[in-house]
């Protein structure tokens, strides 16, 4: 099984990319494979702009840069994202890469009669928030529940993949060691096709 791990963050040597590169190792070691997507390293444009609204309306095919940002996920068994929380949500770049990749016709499908086709079904989404508040935070104001509510439902639900994994690592300034939350980005990837391999070993 291969997963597609997505990571925006503009340093490399941050919390967020050692995260992502503990559940990549712990997806390898549970033997499956994993490609690390850097979205500033790529370069990924996230402006969703004309040639995108054509496409979104069908009215031309989509940018090249989608295309292969797409052929990227159909090749995958999983998709991971692993993303530091600003202001609440994801950071723009991996915002502006759903906008322009998860598009009308390949994630979901406006069909005639106002009916929304649901295209995404075969695939798992993993999705891995660092922030910087403590969790009493996010409770008391809702922002967790309203995370879930946007991203897991708003989102991925909109195209019907199924969210496995929603997990918040919470690592306040002041912590001593973000190694906990390391520790739990190399679980997840040690687990991330738990379910797959329960068939094999039963058989
Ligand atoms: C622009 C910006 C906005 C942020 N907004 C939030 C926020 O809304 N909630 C939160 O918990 N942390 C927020 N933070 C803190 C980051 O989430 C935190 O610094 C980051 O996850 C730590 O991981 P890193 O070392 O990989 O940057 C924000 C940081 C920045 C730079």
């Amino acid at each position: 099984m291969h997963a597609l791990v997505v990571v925006s963050h503009p340093d490399s040597a941050s919390l967020t990319h050692a995260a992502a590169a503990r559940i990549a190792e712990g997806i390898a070691r549970s033997g499956h494979t994993a490609e690390i997507a850097d979205l500033t390293a790529e370069g990924f444009d996230p402006r969703f702009g004309a040639a995108d609204q054509a496409a979104h309306l069908k009215q031309a095919a989509p940018p090249a840069d989608v295309v292969a940002e797409q052929a990227r996920i159909d090749r995958a068994d999983a998709l991971v994202l692993v993303y530091p929380v600003y202001w609440w949500s994801m950071p723009g770049l991996m915002k502006g890469w759903i906008d322009r990749v998860f598009a009308n016709g390949w994630a979901y499908d406006e069909v005639p009669g106002g009916r929304t086709e649901k295209k995404l079904g075969r695939l798992p989404v993993h999705l891995v928030g660092l922030g910087g508040a403590d969790r009493g935070t996010y409770v008391r104001h809702g922002y967790d529940v309203a995370m879930r509510t946007q991203i897991d439902h708003g989102i991925f639900g909109y195209c019907g993949a199924p969210v496995a994994t929603s997990e918040l690592l919470l690592v306040p300034p002041d912590a001593v060691d973000p190694a906990e939350a390391l520790a739990a980005a190399r679980a997840l990837g040690g687990r991330l096709f738990e379910a797959a391999r329960r068939p094999a070993d039963a058989a």
